[in-house]
């Protein structure tokens, strides 16, 4: 069963539209939208998941995990905990907790963790909320701890995604360029950062890994 931190508010905000899509959703609907969505990340998954099943005895905190389509990849060879606004999308038998990822130190109550890993979250973070979360990401991560996220680049297909969900559905998502990935880190205190392009069908980034050490 999973256990949900009802301790922790959301924040009600004008972003709230942005979650309410995910809240009448269930972890059907949301498999139906992965499959459309495979059309932009198969060639990012060929990627993703060997990068992922590198990881072994790890304690990962999954933000923003929904249905847990790459947290179902790492619960057997690692402890895995779970954030997101909207957990009744998972149903894996994970500790869940209810809540923004610009809260993640009060969510996880002083729990630190070895990797801290995020896909396809950051995208609903405006400039603002990018930098809270890292600051956060900072704050839960052990020494030396790795950090794990996916950034919708602003080339071609990133940029036209996030129009996209802009004029279809009117929700805000954000792209963000590789400078200014890598500036936010740096600013955060993070090294070693490496960013790996995801590229759609034409070879061009629509997407990146980004992989950076506290
Ligand atoms: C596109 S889904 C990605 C789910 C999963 N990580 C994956 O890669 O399949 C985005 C998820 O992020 C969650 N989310 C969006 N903004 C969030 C925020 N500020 N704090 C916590 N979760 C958030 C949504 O509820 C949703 O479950």
């Amino acid at each position: 069963m999973n256990s949900y931190s009802r301790k922790c508010k959301i924040k009600h905000t004008d972003e709230m539209k942005n979650y309410e899509r995910y809240k009448s959703l269930t972890a059907e609907d949301c498999k139906r939208e992965l499959f459309m969505l495979l059309l932009c990340r198969i060639p990012a998954d060929r990627k993703i998941i060997p990068y992922l099943s590198t990881l072994k005895g790890k304690k990962i905190l999954d933000v923003g995990c929904g249905s847990g389509f790459y947290t179902k990849l790492l619960i057997e060879k690692n402890k895995v905990v779970g954030i997101d606004q909207n957990p009744h999308l998972c149903r894996l038998s994970i500790p869940l907790h209810k809540g923004d990822a610009t809260d993640l130190s009060t969510l996880v109550g002083g729990e630190k963790f070895d990797v801290v890993l995020s896909t396809w979250m950051t995208e609903y973070l405006n400039p603002e909320q990018l930098n809270s979360f890292l600051s956060e990401v900072k704050k839960v991560l052990n020494k030396q701890g790795i950090f794990i996220s996916t950034f919708i680049s602003t080339y071609c297909l990133g940029y036209t995604y996030v129009k996209l969900a802009k004029i279809l559905k009117g929700i805000d998502k954000y792209c963000y360029p590789k400078k200014e990935i890598i500036n936010k880190l740096k600013n955060t205190g993070f090294t070693n950062i490496k960013i790996i392009n995801l590229n759609s069908w034409l070879y061009i980034p629509w997407a990146y890994l980004v992989v950076a050490e506290k």
